[in-house]
């Protein structure tokens, strides 16, 4: 398949999740309850290597709901991709891992990675951290999707 089909069949499946997700969620007022859902509906539609989120706890990123295989459980601001993303307040999309320096390997199978942080008044409370088997994996069709869902949590997170 080519690049621009393929693009174009990723947002297809975003846009219809999109919806599903808002009204799974615009219900519950338990941010965790949320993320939960959220890594579960993005892990299973894209089969991706990890799917999880990291909460900011005083001076860490602290492991959160995931689906996936066992993962690091504290990261600290500024180190590897999630602590990158939490320091910079921006998305970072890693097409290989390797190549990342700090890169924290929780699983060797992980080759390419994005990091969406989840800002509150300016302020990056957590972050969704998905990480896939394959190189190459995430672009800007990820990264703007990914923005638009974690917006979707801001209401249940205190
Ligand atoms: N690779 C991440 C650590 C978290 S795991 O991928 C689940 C990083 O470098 O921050």
């Amino acid at each position: 398949m080519n690049m621009e089909k393929q693009k174009a069949e990723k947002e297809a499946r975003y846009a219809e999740l999109y919806p599903q997700l808002k009204a799974l969620l615009e219900g519950e007022t338990d941010s965790i309850a949320n993320m939960a859902n959220m890594a579960g509906e993005l892990h299973n539609t894209f089969q991706f290597w990890w799917t999880g989120f990291y909460r900011v706890i005083a001076d860490k990123l602290v492991l959160g709901p995931f689906q996936g295989p066992t993962a690091c459980t504290r990261i600290r601001y500024g180190k590897g991709v999630c602590g990158t993303a939490w320091e910079k307040q921006q998305t970072m999309v890693v097409p290989d891992v390797e190549a990342f320096a700090g890169h924290i390997a929780c699983s060797s199978a992980s080759k390419s990675e994005i990091v969406v942080p989840i800002l509150k008044e300016d302020k990056v409370v957590a972050v969704l951290d998905i990480d896939s088997a394959e190189l190459d994996t995430f672009d800007e069709v990820d990264a703007k999707w990914l923005e638009k869902m974690v917006k979707l949590l801001h209401a249940s997170m205190n």
